[in-house]
């Protein structure tokens, strides 16, 4: 890892009662899917990229939620192999998945 990141990303993993109205990222899987997220990066030898768990980002209806620091891109992803390609790919390449993006709206 270096000393310099180049981008972070967090996947939130919060977790909520059953009950809660709101859902949760957790109930989604995410803590599997930062997992996955986190290993094929260090897999491929991406060394400027960390990945790390958030508590809840405020998109829950919308999570599994994911954003990419510095530039504040917004993701809903989800345990597919496919999405994780992708996020990936921006992480790597900058490439962004346009078809993941959640809606730009603010959080409260
Ligand atoms: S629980 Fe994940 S954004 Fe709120």
């Amino acid at each position: 890892m270096k000393d310099e990141l180049r981008m972070h990303a967090f996947v939130c993993v919060n977790e909520r009662d059953t009950n809660n109205q709101r859902g949760c990222c957790s109930s989604k899987n995410s803590l599997e899917v930062m997992t996955k997220l986190k290993r094929r990066v260090r897999e491929m030898g991406i060394d400027d990229v960390r990945i790390n768990k958030s508590g809840c980002l405020n998109r829950c209806e919308e999570g599994i939620a994911c954003v990419i620091y510095p530039q504040g891109i917004w993701y809903k992803i989800s345990d597919n192999d496919e999405i994780i390609d992708k996020i990936i790919l921006n992480l790597e390449k900058g490439i962004i998945a346009d078809e993941h993006l959640m809606d730009t709206k603010s959080s409260d």
